[in-house]
């Protein structure tokens, strides 16, 4: 596999190795999440052998100190939002797809807030939050430097942004790592989801996607400063980290009590501005 920096503008009209018009794009991404939501949490345990929970949780540890209104976007099932949902925050789920909310909440709503938006379009104020989170979701983003200036738009000056994404591994693994992300995964979406197309663009997805100098770029370029990122698993995974410019969040007030709202056309599962417990 080759290390290539990709832009986000390669990712727009990709569906796995085909091109598609974006509406298309978008489309099948829907439909691909819609036919795997049933089962998506029990695949991701046997793709991975469990280990997607220990990146989660290395992502969860890394943000600990931030407080108030945090948001995982793509956030699917509601993985990482439980892994962050503690005392003095208020943690939301956005993901357009209600097939993967609904998954999600059927293992309890764990105090979280259910919100269905888009990474191109998020429905939210502008520096209305302190902390926003995308695990495995923006290479289903079809603009994703809309995406970033999104997520510049909604965090507050001063607030994180940390996306855990698949990336390119070190060259030594590269080679078991194609063979088992070609050969195993379909098989096993077959096996376990009856979706063997679903995880065949899930595999090729993520070659399509920029390496961790691409991405990096990408996030300086959509307006975040402090931008660095960590490999997990020898490059297989990667975590960014990035921040909007400007005064650390909290210094104005409690995030919890921002006066944002969710934008007109948000369809709220379980409302965003009711008083919700996050633990
Ligand atoms: C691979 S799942 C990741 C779910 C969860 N973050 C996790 O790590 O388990 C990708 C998620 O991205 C969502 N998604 C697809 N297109 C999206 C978009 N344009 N904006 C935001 N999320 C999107 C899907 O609905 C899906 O829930």
């Amino acid at each position: 596999m080759t290390a290539t920096r990709r832009t986000g503008s390669t990712l727009d009209r990709s569906f796995g190795r085909e091109t598609v018009s974006t509406t298309e794009r978008r489309e099948r991404i829907q439909r691909v999440f819609g036919a795997v939501a049933p089962r998506y949490d029990l695949m991701n345990d046997i793709m991975s052998f469990g280990i997607h929970r220990l990146w989660k949780r290395s992502l969860a540890r890394r943000v600990v100190a931030v407080r108030g209104f945090v948001v995982d976007l793509a956030g699917g099932t509601g993985d990482v939002a439980r892994l962050l949902a503690s005392e003095g925050r208020c943690v939301v789920v956005c993901d357009p797809s209600l097939p993967m909310m609904h998954a999600g909440m059927r293992r309890g709503k764990g105090g979280l807030v259910w919100l269905a938006g888009e990474a191109e379009r998020i429905p939210l104020g502008d520096a209305s939050v302190d902390l926003l989170t995308v695990a495995f979701g923006l290479r289903n983003a079809t603009q994703l430097e809309r995406a970033l200036v999104e997520i510049r738009r909604v965090l507050k000056p001063g607030g994180r942004f940390v996306c855990l994404e698949f990336s390119r591994p070190a060259p030594w693994l590269a080679p078991v790592y194609d063979l088992y992300s070609f050969l195993v995964i379909p098989r096993l979406g077959a096996l376990v989801a009856q979706e063997p197309h679903a995880y065949q663009y899930l595999v090729e997805s993520i070659r399509r996607f920029p390496d961790q100098q691409g991405f990096a770029s990408l996030m300086e370029q959509a307006g975040f400063d402090e931008v660095r990122w960590e490999n997990v698993s020898f490059g297989i995974a990667c975590l960014h980290f990035g921040r909007r410019p400007g005064m650390q969040a909290g210094d104005n007030g409690s995030a919890l009590s921002s006066t944002s709202s969710p934008r007109e056309g948000a369809i709220t599962l379980s409302g965003v501005g009711k008083s919700s417990s996050t633990s």
